[in-house]
């Protein structure tokens, strides 16, 4: 657990998916469209219970006892990789996502990784301006197949 703010997190099982499903469908359906669309938005509890049977690790924020946010964490190489980081529109703005990537960091020294990372798509260039305020800063771009122009960034916290 890591209280921040009155948000604590903790990990996540099979038992939480439905909930989750429902959480990252809610935070990035709002997004609206954008090109290409998102994979996020393509997610079933299946596909998202998938995930932990692939050795994915679920973090689940939770504030007054409701689930306000959520992300998957996958060790990959040196790095853990965040993905799916949703935090309901009621909850934003007070830390959820911080306390989200502080245990991220816990997880990855855990597993003895040294860096964190994550993918920003460039028409959420909001979301570039809160990774960095969490740390993270821009290593590479790239574009999905068939785009002529970048469309998303790679983003990396290094761990002290
Ligand atoms: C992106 C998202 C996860 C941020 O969650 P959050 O809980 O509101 O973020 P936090 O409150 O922890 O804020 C983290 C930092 O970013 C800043 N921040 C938050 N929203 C911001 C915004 N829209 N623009 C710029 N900075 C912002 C905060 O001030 C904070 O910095 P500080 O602690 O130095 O003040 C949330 O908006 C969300 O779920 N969006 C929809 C789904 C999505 O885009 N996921 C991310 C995919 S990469």
């Amino acid at each position: 657990m890591s209280p921040a703010g009155g948000v604590s997190v903790r990990r996540g099982g099979l038992e939480d998916v439905a909930t989750v499903h429902a959480l990252v469908s809610g935070a990035f359906g709002e997004v609206g469209p954008v090109e290409p669309p998102l994979s996020a938005l393509r997610e079933t509890v299946d596909t998202l219970a998938a995930r932990l049977e692939d050795e994915e690790f679920l973090l689940i924020a939770e504030a007054d006892g409701a689930v306000v946010g959520c992300a998957f964490c996958a060790p990959q190489d040196d790095a853990v990789y965040l993905g799916r980081v949703a935090v309901d529109a009621s909850a934003r703005g007070r830390g959820v996502c911080r306390a989200l990537v502080g245990e991220a960091e816990a997880l990855a020294r855990e597993f003895a990784r040294v860096r964190l990372t994550l993918k920003v798509r460039a028409s959420m260039p909001q979301n570039i301006d809160v990774f960095r305020r969490l740390g993270f800063a821009i290593t590479a771009e790239a574009r999905h197949e068939g785009y002529d122009r970048t469309t998303y960034y790679v983003l990396e916290k290094p761990l002290g």
